[in-house]
C-alpha cells in the first residue's frame, strides 16, 4: 500500500511508513494542556476548498531547496561522518550552534534514541532538522506560510543526489491538541527512565516561554549556567527522586561527556539559550498557523474575520511575551549561538533588533517576538493582520489597561513601538498616531 504522500518534488520512491507504525500512544494518554483558545485545540479541517494540506505544494525553504536540487542548480555534498546533515544545514542556513539534544524516546525513530545516543535538533527561523547518529533518516520540518509545518525525510545514504520525500503521515503526531490542532511542531518535557522511555504517570509539559524553568526540559540535555534556578534537564530514572533532596542535580552543566560521546555531534552541547528560543519559536509557529487556518476558514465562510477576536488577542499576547515566566537568575549558554542568532536583522536606525537576547530576567531584550518579521506572520491574511496591528497599537500606546500587559514598562512600550515602526513595512498608515502614548 502506498501510504506515504508523494509530491512532484519527491526525489525518491522509498516509503518510510514503517516508522510511523510505531504509534503515538503517549499522545493519546497525555492530557491536553494548551488553553489558548479556551481548550478548543481540536484538529482544524486540513482539506477544505480554500486550503488542501495534502494537495498544495509547499513554498517553504525546504521545498524551494528540493526544486533546486532537482533542477541541478544546487548540488549537495555527502559528509563521511554526518551524511547529508552538514549539506542541508548549510543550504538551509541552519547553524550548528543551534544544536539541542533530546534523549527521550518520544519521536519517530525511537529505537535509535537513548541517553547514550540522543537526537539532535537544529533550527533556523523556519526550518528544523532532526539528526540521530546511526539512524537511516534525517528528519526535516519547515514552516510554510499557508500550510503550517510540512515534513520530509532524507535518506542517509551516499547517493548522487539525496533521496528526499515529503511525508504527510508525520501528522499522526505533528497535528493534534499538542500542536494546537494544526500541522505543527512539538517540544515537551517528560520524565524518563535510564533508557529514555517516558514515564507516563508523571505528566507531560509543553515547553515554551510560559513554562516555569523548573518544569522545562525533562528528557533533554541542557548545557549552560542558570544560577540557583532549577530545570528537569539532564535527569533520568531515579534522578527525579534524588532531585527532591538534591535540587541542583543535573543543573549548571557545561559538558555532557559523562552521558555520551559528544564527538558524534557537530556541536558540543545542548545549549540553554537555544532551548529557550526553540520553545518560544515552536509555540509561536503553531499559534500563527492556527490563526492562519481559522482566518482562511472564516474568510471563506463569512467574508470577514470579525469573529476571531479571541485568537487575535491570544496571538498579540504571545507576540508580546505577555505570559512569559521571569528568570530567577541570569542564564548563560554558548556565546556562539547568541552571536549567530543576534547577527540577523532587521534593525532600526540605532541598531536595535528584536533578536537581541536578554537572558538576565527574560528571553528577549525587547518584549516582542522576532517572529513578527517571519514569512509566516507576513503572509497572514491581510484583514486579520490589520486587526492584530490595531490591537498591538492599543498596547503600545498604553491605552490598554488589561492585566496581561501591566508589567510592561513605559520604556518597553516606546522601544517596541519604535523598532516596529521602522522595521515592519505593512503597518496601517495611521499606526504612528495610534501608537502614540495616550496621555
Ligand atoms: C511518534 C510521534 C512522532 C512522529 C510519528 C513523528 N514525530 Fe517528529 N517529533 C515528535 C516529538 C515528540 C518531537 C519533539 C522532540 C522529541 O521529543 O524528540 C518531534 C520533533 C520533530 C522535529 C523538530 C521540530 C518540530 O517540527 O517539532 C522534527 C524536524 C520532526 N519531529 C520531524 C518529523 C518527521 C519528518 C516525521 C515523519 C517522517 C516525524 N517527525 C514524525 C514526535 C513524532
Amino acid at each position: 500500500m502506498n501510504c506515504c504522500h508523494r509530491t512532484r518534488s519527491s526525489l525518491g520512491e522509498n516509503c518510510w511508513c514503517k516508522f510511523l507504525r510505531l504509534g503515538c500512544l503517549w499522545l493519546l494518554l497525555a492530557p491536553a494542556v494548551f488553553g489558548d483558545f479556551q481548550g478548543s485545540t481540536h484538529l482544524v479541517e486540513l482539506e477544505t476548498d480554500a486550503l488542501k494540506y495534502s494537495k498544495e505544494a509547499s513554498t517553504g525553504p525546504m521545498a524551494q531547496l528540493i526544486r533546486k536540487i532537482e533542477s541541478g542548480t544546487v548540488r549537495l555534498e555527502w559528509h563521511a561522518k554526518w551524511g547529508w546533515l552538514p549539506a542541508f544545514q548549510k543550504a538551509l542556513g541552519v547553524d550548528p550552534s543551534s544544536q539541542t539534544l533530546v534523549f527521550s524516546k518520544t519521536s519517530l525513530q525511537r529505537e535509535h534514541i537513548h541517553p547514550g545516543n540522543p537526537r539532535a535538533i537544529f533550527f533556523s527561523d523556519d526550518v528544523y532538522l532532526g539528526y540521530i547518529p546511526g539512524s537511516p533518516l534525517v528528519e526535516v520540518s519547515e514552516v510554510d506560510p499557508r500550510l503550517g509545518a510540512v515534513f520530509y525525510a532524507v535518506e542517509q545514504k551516499p547517493t548522487e543526489k539525496p533521496v528526499i520525500q515529503r511525508i504527510d503521515n508525520c501528522l499522526e503526531c505533528h497535528a493534534s491538541s499538542r500542536t494546537m490542532g494544526v500541522p505543527g511542531h512539538l517540544f515537551r518535557s517528560v520524565e524518563t527512565d535510564r533508557q529514555g522511555i517516558m514515564d507516563l504517570s508523571t505528566g507531560i509539559e509543553p515547553v515554551d516561554h510560559r513554562t516555569p524553568l523548573s518544569d522545562r526540559w525533562g528528557g533533554w540535555y541542557v548545557t549552560g549556567t542558570h544560577g540557583a534556578a532549577q530545570h528537569r534537564g539532564n535527569r533520568m530514572g531515579d534522578d527525579f527522586v534524588q532531585a527532591k533532596t538534591t535540587p541542583a542535580l543535573g543543573g549548571n552543566k557545561t559538558r555532557l561527556d559523562e552521558y555520551f560521546d559528544p564527538s558524534k555531534y557537530p556541536s558540543a552541547g545542548s545549549d540553554i539559550a537555544a532551548l529557550m528560543v526553540l520553545g518560544h519559536q515552536v509555540h509561536l509557529h503553531n499559534f500563527i498557523t492556527r490563526v492562519h487556518y481559522m482566518a482562511v476558514q472564516h474568510l471563506a465562510a463569512y467574508g470577514h474575520v470579525d469573529y476571531l477576536k479571541s485568537p487575535v488577542e491570544g496571538l498579540v499576547k504571545q507576540l508580546f511575551m505577555a505570559e512569559e515566566v521571569s528568570l530567577e537568575d541570569p542564564v548563560r549558554g554558548n556565546p556562539e549561538f547568541v552571536r549567530v542568532f543576534e547577527k540577523v536583522g532587521p534593525r532600526d536606525h540605532t541598531g536595535r533588533s528584536l533578536r537581541q537576547l536578554d537572558l538576565q530576567t527574560r528571553l528577549f531584550k525587547y518584549p516582542c517576538s522576532f517572529l513578527i518579521h517571519s514569512e509566516a506572520f507576513r503572509r497572514l491574511p491581510d484583514p486579520l493582520k490589520q486587526k492584530i496591528y490595531r490591537r498591538m497599537a492599543e498596547v503600545l500606546s498604553g491605552a490598554d489597561a488589561s492585566e496581561a500587559f501591566r508589567r510592561w514598562s513605559a520604556d518597553d512600550r516606546v522601544a517596541v513601538r519604535e523598532i516596529l515602526t521602522e522595521t515592519l513595512v505593512d503597518l496601517p498608515p495611521d499606526w504612528k498616531s495610534l501608537t502614540r502614548p495616550s496621555r
